[in-house]
């Protein structure tokens, strides 16, 4: 793979969000449930320090939900407070203010004893470009108030958002960035589009997507394509049989070219759109389980 992850950017973005936390109570650390790890950025630690802090597993809609328990079994051993939520219709996220409470409960109870109100919480949303930052501050504001998408020259200057529950956000998420050196990482953050489509070949990209697929949700793959059989997954299975599945499904989804041959670019590109918008089921591309194995 000839992608790399840019230290330089990463130095900038570590340097901003550290000055962020001097003004919070607490960081908000976004993560796609469908790839925890993948998406969380490797040197995390040394960005938030000491800061309390708080994952999010957002677009659980979209992730298999008995993978997605797992993955808070993982963050508590680890002894962090994971939730998964759905950013786009608000699932769980009446539990944002009230985890953060708990979190704080000493410091707030600190300040109850010294005989000041508590304020209200101040947090800061950290996480890669795609998972859902802006729709979260927007959502927990009710309003669209974050700084759009992650291009440059976007800025604002920034503002405390008022959510309900006693919390303030800062309105400009902090971005992160991925690394993905690992070529199974790279893999997982282009299938849910935190990666450009052009860093990777779209192909390569929904090869992997199948060959995972065949692997560990062969079914909902037969089943959302109507192919008539798939082949048994293993590990050092061909290539061969991985793109005749391909095939199969450009072909019963119209993706041909002049000579009545397979437009694989087109059909790859169909099938990460179904995998991205959730038309295969709740699919998670990544488990705790083999985490360490990379697998
Ligand atoms: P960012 O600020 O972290 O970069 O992410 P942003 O909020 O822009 O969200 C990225 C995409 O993810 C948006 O889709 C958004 O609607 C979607 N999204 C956010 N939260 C959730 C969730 O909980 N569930 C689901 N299913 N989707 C969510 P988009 O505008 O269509 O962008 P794109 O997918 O075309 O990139």
């Amino acid at each position: 793979m000839t992608i790399q992850w840019f230290p330089g950017h990463m130095t900038r973005a570590k340097r901003q969000i550290q000055e962020k936390l001097k003004l919070i109570d607490i960081a908000i650390e976004l993560l796609d449930a469908r790839i925890p790890l993948s998406s969380r950025n490797p040197m995390i630690d040394d960005i938030l320090l000491q800061k309390p802090r708080m994952v999010l597993l957002n677009k659980a809609d979209l992730a298999d939900p008995a993978i997605t328990k797992e993955w808070v079994q993982y963050f508590a051993e680890k002894g962090i407070d994971a939730l998964p939520i759905d950013a786009l219709t608000g699932f769980q996220m009446k539990e944002i203010p009230e985890r953060a409470k708990l979190i704080l409960k000493e410091k707030i109870d600190a300040q109850i004893r010294k005989g000041m109100k508590p304020r209200a919480i101040r947090a800061l949303i950290v996480g890669i470009p795609n998972v859902g930052k802006s729709t979260l501050i927007n959502r927990m504001a009710g309003r669209a108030v974050a700084a759009t998408g992650d291009k440059p020259g976007v800025t604002k200057g920034q503002q405390w958002i008022k959510t309900g529950g006693s919390m303030e956000l800062l309105d400009t998420p902090g971005i992160l960035w991925p690394k993905f050196e690992d070529q199974q990482v790279g893999y997982r953050l282009a299938i849910i589009g935190s990666i450009k489509d052009q860093l990777l070949s779209v192909e390569d990209v929904a090869f992997y997507t199948i060959k995972y697929l065949l692997e560990i949700y062969p079914s909902e793959l037969k089943e959302r394509f109507d192919l008539e059989s798939v082949p048994v997954y293993s590990p050092d299975m061909e290539s061969d049989p991985i793109v005749d599945v391909m095939e199969q499904i450009g072909r019963r989804r119209g993706c041909l070219q002049s000579g009545g041959s397979v437009n694989l670019e087109k059909a790859s590109m169909l099938i990460l759109r179904d995998l991205r918008g959730g038309k295969l089921g709740r699919i998670s591309l990544e488990r705790p389980m083999l985490a360490s194995t990379g697998k």
